[in-house]
Parts: C-alpha cells; structure tokens; sequence
C-alpha cells in the first residue's frame, strides 16, 4: 500500500491546468449592457455582456499603463479605461485614444488585449483558458450537465474557499471526510465498509451506478416516496469537475461542483444543482439551498483549517482505497501535462474498471 505519489505526479502539484474551459460567473449574474471583474487561475478577466447579450472575455489590464478597465466604464458596447480614456470594443480592439489630435493617420484598432473563447451551457458563464501551445482551434466544446430531461427546478451558489487548487479539487472527491466535517448528516458513529465499482472516463473516471448508502437516509425516503430502487453516478473530470446524477423512476436530481483556482491559495467553488419531480416537496429549492449552504460552509471551515497546516508545507500522504480518487486526480493531471508537453496522445492512467473499499 504505497503512501507516496512518483516525482513525476508530484512535480504537476498546485499548478493549475491550463487548456480547459472554466466557469466564470453564472448566466443570470452579468445581465445585457454589464461587466464584471473576476481572476481565474490567476488571470485578471473582463467578462461584458453587450446590450444584444453577446459575452466577451478580456484580460482587465489596459495596454497602455495596465490599468484594470473594469474600474472604468461599459456603455453596452464599449469598454472605457478609466484612466485616459482608451475605449475598446468587445473583439478587445481598441477604438478610441482621446489624447490623439483629430485627423491623424495612427490606427488605434491596431492595438488590442488579448480575449478568452467565451461560450453559456447550462446557465453558467465559460471560458476557455488555452496552453502554452495557445491551442485554441478547435476547440473542444463547452462542458454539459448529462441532464435526462429538461430540469423543472435549479439554483446556483458560489463561494471562496481558502485553499490551494489541488485541495480545492482532491476536497470534491475525498469519499471519507463526510463523517468528521459533515458529522450531522452521517456520523462517525455510523460508519460502515463501502465498496464503489470505479472505470475511466475521457479525461477522467466514474463512480458506477449504485444504491445510496445504508446511512443516507433521506435517500431512503425518497426510494420509498417513488418506489426506488435509486441509483447514482458520480463523475470527476479534468480539471475540476464533480458530476452527481441521481436518478429514481422519472425523478432525477443533477448536481456539479467545481473548485476554480483564484490564486495560489484561493478557490472559487460553484455548486450547480437540477432537478426534476419532487412537486409534493414545498419549499423544495429553498430546502435544498439550505443544506447545501450548510455542507459547503461545513467544508469551507476545513480548508481554512487546512490552510493553518499547509503554512508549513507539509508533505501529504496517500493511504488506501479512500485516498484513491486523489492519487488518480494527480494521475490525470501529470497525463494530461506530459500529453501538452510531448503532443503525445493522452496516456489515461487508469486502464480498467477497479473496486475500491472504505469505511465511511
Ligand atoms: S492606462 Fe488605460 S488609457 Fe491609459
Ligand atoms: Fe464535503
């Protein structure tokens, strides 16, 4: 049982990966004729919705000085710098330098910032951030929740949470942190063996379909409401995605959650949740926004925690099947660089299906 990741994998540690789509900012936070300022993977971005709804994506540094353009203004078509007035149109074509005379030969439009592929699937906002190769043709389409039927119900929360990108995504797939960090919903004194069928997936793996845990119960009921048996999926892809599919006779529930590196020590998580059924359930939204505000705000006080520990730079260890999942991320991960590097195929490190057992 080796507790050690190889040099390779771990020499791919915290550095977030580039050459992937990202969610931004959900759809219904940036309304036509609005920009909004966010950092990605370190990255400073300008996202403006126009007044017809078309999305652009810039770097907020204005090429003259630097100035972030998202402390000026955005008339729905154009981006004013806040510090001479060089405006800039949603190509990140400049089309205007106040302080130039009229009737002079220089084109302004010569001068641009660079732009992000920029595309909304599933009301989440999305940019593609490109490899050093700069790749970006063709690009590969925009992520999609694998949704049965078109979902009756939805919300969407974000938070920042204090931790380095790695942790941010090993947090979404550790399978035995529930009975300590989420100890009202499944105590420790509960904890029983489980055994989960894993396979790969394109550029990442598969928790197979199976029954929810004996000590889930509100799955129970909901099994017993609709005549069961239930059954989920559970997802994870590069570079930060956790897809849940719960699925009882036409009832179904989706969610995703992704952990998007800010900073070096910071995370933006977005949970994205869809369903569909549960009309008899009142206040069916506000309760499930409710616990999922209590779950998340449960792992946000563990990465803060974390971050105390991780000050010092503290080796990790890898022990057993439960820690599995995040050797495989970094697996993935190392795959997916050493493909970037050398224009080899994408080795993908986990060849066959593989059971795993914990207690949890
Ligand atoms: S810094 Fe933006 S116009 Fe001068
Ligand atoms: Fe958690």
């Amino acid at each position: 049982m080796s507790q050690l990741l190889s040099p390779e994998v771990l020499a791919s540690r915290s550095a977030p990966l580039f050459g992937f789509w990202y969610p931004a900012v959900p759809s219904h936070r940036l309304r036509p004729g609005t920009m909004t300022a966010l950092k990605m993977l370190d990255l400073p971005i300008l996202l403006c919705r126009d007044r017809a709804g078309t999305l652009a994506a810039m770097r907020d540094l204005c090429p003259h000085r630097g100035m972030p353009m998202s402390f000026g203004r955005f008339d729905g078509e154009l981006v004013e710098c806040p510090y001479h007035g060089w405006q800039f149109d949603m190509k990140g074509r400049c089309q205007r330098i106040p302080a130039l005379p009229e009737g002079g030969s220089f084109q302004c439009d010569k001068i641009g910032v660079a732009t992000y592929p920029v595309e909304e699937t599933d009301g989440m906002i999305w940019l593609y951030l490109a490899d050093d190769r700069g790749n970006t043709d063709p690009l590969p389409p925009a992520p999609r929740m694998p949704l049965p039927s078109e979902p009756r119900q939805s919300f969407h929360i974000s938070l920042t949470y204090t931790c380095t990108p790695d942790d941010g995504v090993i947090g979404l797939i550790d399978p035995v942190h529930g009975p300590y960090v989420h100890s009202w919903w499944r105590s420790d004194a509960r904890m029983h063996e489980k055994t989960k069928i894993f396979e790969p997936i394109p550029h990442g793996f598969r928790m197979t379909a199976h029954r929810p845990a004996k000590n889930s119960g509100p799955f129970h009921w909901i099994e017993r409401i609709y005549g069961g048996p239930l059954s989920t999926t559970i997802d994870f892809l590069l570079p930060n995605q956790r897809v849940e599919l719960m699925q009882c006779g036409s009832v179904w529930l989706a969610n995703r959650l992704m952990s998007t590196p800010v900073s070096d020590m910071e995370c933006r998580i977005d949970f994205s949740a869809y369903w569909c059924g549960l009309h008899w359930l009142p206040f069916g939204n506000l309760i499930f926004r409710t616990l999922t505000k209590m779950f998340l705000g449960q792992d946000e006080r563990a990465m803060k925690h974390l971050a105390v520990g991780l000050r010092h730079k503290p080796s990790s260890m890898f022990l057993g099947d439960a820690d599995m999942p995040a050797r495989w991320y970094y697996k993935l991960k190392a795959a997916h660089l050493e493909s970037v590097q050398t224009g080899r195929p994408f080795d993908h490190p986990l060849k066959e299906r593989v059971t795993l057992r914990w207690r949890s």
